[in-house]
């Protein structure tokens, strides 16, 4: 016999924020979208890495790791939700560890201004992604999508905070900000794009 306190504690240990799939065509967009987004985070943290390898002791250093400390969190929570669905993650993590480690570090030796623009860039590519996965959430089923839906709103309100940050301290005061900005967003398209499918 099972007491009420362990049947909660077994549903909640098998229950995971994404509904059991219908459908072969349900599970491949799930799928893609939980790949995708943990891609993101991944490579967000990477990003956040690579920043504070050149800006840990600067001034801004605790504002930088403050918000990798939500991306660890972003990170964490997906990792968790792909292992209960059993998604693979993206082939491609080894380049976006890479890649953004990279890309952090090359912006921060900008200076503090080059971190916030990638900041700014980035967050908002990241908002506008989350964005559109809950247009589509919600225009297919937005009660059977609940507390996944619930998930990315959080995350994106995070993002969007880091945006606001980058742009509060200094991002835009960057000389070629708008190039900067332009070729790092990019790098997102394109990074979001192939992290659905490969
Ligand atoms: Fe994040
Ligand atoms: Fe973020």
């Amino acid at each position: 016999k099972f007491s009420n306190q362990s049947v909660g504690l077994i549903y909640s240990r098998c229950h995971s924020v994404i509904p059991p799939p219908r459908d072969n065509d349900e599970k491949e967009m799930l799928d893609r979208m939980l790949r995708v987004d943990h891609a993101g985070e991944y490579g967000a943290n990477r990003i956040y890495a690579g920043q504070m390898a050149i800006l840990r002791r600067s001034q801004t250093g605790p504002l930088i790791q403050e918000m990798w400390n939500q991306e660890k969190k972003h990170l964490e929570r997906f990792n968790e939700i792909l292992a209960e669905n059993r998604v693979r993650p993206t082939a491609l993590l080894p380049l976006w560890n890479i890649a953004g480690f990279v890309l952090g570090a090359s912006t921060a030796l900008l200076g503090k201004e080059g971190a916030m623009a990638c900041t700014v860039a980035v967050e908002e590519s990241i908002t506008e992604h989350y964005n559109s996965q809950i247009r589509t959430l919600m225009e297919k089923d937005p009660e059977r999508y609940t507390e996944f839906l619930q998930v990315i709103k959080e995350f994106r309100d995070d993002e969007m905070e880091h945006h606001d940050t980058g742009l509060e301290h200094d991002a835009e005061s960057i000389p070629g900000y708008w190039l900067l900005k332009t070729a790092i967003q990019l790098g997102c398209k394109v990074a979001i794009s192939v992290s659905q499918r490969i």
